[in-house]
């Protein structure tokens, strides 16, 4: 193919991967870290498959050195990871703790190094377990102990870092872990859910007040999941049960950012259930604290299927039940559309629209594309390499989804494909792997996958080919 058919991207483009911390960092119990819950969870039968924990990881607590030569390798401007709020302030409130800071600042260091911008995410839901026990997230409290966290992690590190978001994808740390339950701590309640939601955000608009007083150089935002639905038909059932998930997953999230304010329907379907957000007076003006990005994690969509007979919004104590009746929908994957190893539709169609729905809705705010990637589990052929077409042909998928997005008007200014290396999956443990490095969790051995080879070129060329895609089978 001649370059000219390249698809390119702007000048300056930041391209990089992202990882967290309790996923890879293993060394769970060195220099004075804390349980988070996450540890607690992972301990706890049934929760994670097959028992896995962080307690190891891929070890990078020990790599630094390994991890920043692969993504110089790479060729990547950026490299987004968390800091752990447990090696910072075992105590989750009150002392810091030098050596755990050390930590990130040597990682800070080995990264310019190699000329590759750090981005870190102050929190990836490794909440202290100590903090969990006085109520977590559902209590005030907690969003006043993690200014003081962040504002510690500022002044260690704000001499050196540009690019700061406070936390990632709020919609698992309170949806999927308090009314789903499959997320630490792992319960089905809609009153605590919209507590927890609330505090994050609360949360989120005092650091990023504190961050503007401390008058550090750079900028910050927020990281949320959001997902895109389609309505299934062009029925008014089906438009309303899309608009109600839209506006339970990404809207909750967003509209208080951008505009101060919940979305009106939604809450009162909540309050239908007896739930509300614990808003106190100011609450909203902090939340909507203006940002300088926002930070986009994207990886499937699906369709809206309204029922025949839509479940009835009242309380009846079963809250999965509840869960059905507050959306009055069920999804279904886009029919056709091909599944990654880890069961979530391939919809690079919905990363445009969505995309386009974010400039049209929110003021086409900065964006940087905080994750997207693909799960495929295979690993070393017996050549020992790992033949990962089908991550090359998702990311490719997505890279021109993003592409039409940017020439379409979209405020999009980097890129950081998850993950850096294969790791501890969450509830799924070491069994899904979305590496562009392919780890052997019994060695700790880093390979780099074909994806991570074609990704190089990517950033090399700062440009897609649009035909590689259409070439690689699924
Ligand atoms: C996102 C998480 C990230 C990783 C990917 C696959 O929801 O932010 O930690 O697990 O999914």
């Amino acid at each position: 193919m001649s370059a000219s058919t390249l698809l390119h991207f702007p000048a300056g483009f930041q391209w990089g991967a992202a990882t967290s911390a309790y996923q890879i960092e293993g060394a769970h119990d060195e220099d004075g870290r804390s349980p988070s819950i996450w540890d607690t969870f992972a301990r706890q039968p049934g929760r994670v498959l097959e028992g896995h924990t962080g307690d190891v990881a891929c070890d990078s607590y020990h790599r630094i050195e390994e991890d920043v030569a692969l993504l110089k390798q790479m060729g990547a401007k950026v490299y987004r990871f968390s800091v752990a709020w447990p090696r910072v302030v075992p105590s989750g409130r009150g002392a810091v703790n030098a050596k755990g800071l050390d930590y990130y600042s040597r990682l800070v260091d080995a990264l310019l190094a190699a000329d590759i911008q750090p981005m870190v995410t102050l929190y990836h839901w490794d909440l202290p377990q100590c903090l969990q026990d006085e109520g977590g997230w559902e209590v005030r409290e907690t969003a006043h102990a993690f200014v003081a966290y962040a504002e510690a992690v500022f002044k260690a590190l704000g001499d050196r870092v540009r690019q700061w978001i406070t936390l990632n994808e709020p919609w698992c740390s309170a949806n999927l872990s308090n009314q789903i339950g499959e997320h630490a701590p792992g319960q089905r309640n809609h009153q605590a859910t919209l507590a927890v939601a609330h505090h994050l955000l609360l949360a989120h608009g005092l650091t990023v007040r504190r961050f503007r007083e401390l008058k550090l150089p750079g900028e910050i935002g927020m990281a949320p999941n959001v997902d895109w639905r389609e309505p299934y038909s062009q029925s008014q059932a089906d438009i309303d049960a899309c608009r109600r998930g839209l506006e339970w997953f990404n809207n909750w999230y967003l509209d208080p950012i951008y505009f101060g304010h919940y979305p009106e329907e939604m809450l009162e379907r909540y309050a239908e259930l007896g739930a509300r957000p614990p808003v106190q007076d100011g609450d909203m003006a902090i939340i909507a604290s203006p940002t300088d990005f926002l930070g986009i994690n994207y990886y499937t969509g699906s369709y809206t299927l309204a029922p025949d007979v839509p479940p009835q919004l009242k309380r009846s104590g079963d809250a999965k039940a509840e869960l059905a009746a507050l959306l009055g929908a069920s999804t279904v994957d886009v029919p056709g559309f091909e599944l990654t190893d880890i069961g979530w539709a391939i919809y690079p169609e919905g990363f445009y629209r969505v995309l386009l729905w974010l400039r049209d809705r929110y003021g086409n705010p900065p964006v940087y594309i905080t994750e997207n990637g693909a799960c495929y589990n295979n690993g070393p052929d017996g050549d020992g390499r790992v033949r990962d077409n089908k991550r090359i042909a998702y990311c490719q998928r997505h890279l021109i989804a993003m592409h039409r997005a940017i020439r379409s008007g979209c405020n999009v200014r980097g890129y950081t494909l998850w993950s850096l290396l294969d790791n501890f999956e969450w509830a799924w443990g070491y069994t899904m792997r979305f590496g562009l490095v392919h780890v052997d969790f019994a060695t700790l051995e880093r390979r780099p996958k074909d994806s991570f080879h074609w990704f190089a070129s990517v950033i090399r060329r700062n440009a897609v080919e649009p035909g590689e895609a259409g070439r690689l089978a699924f």
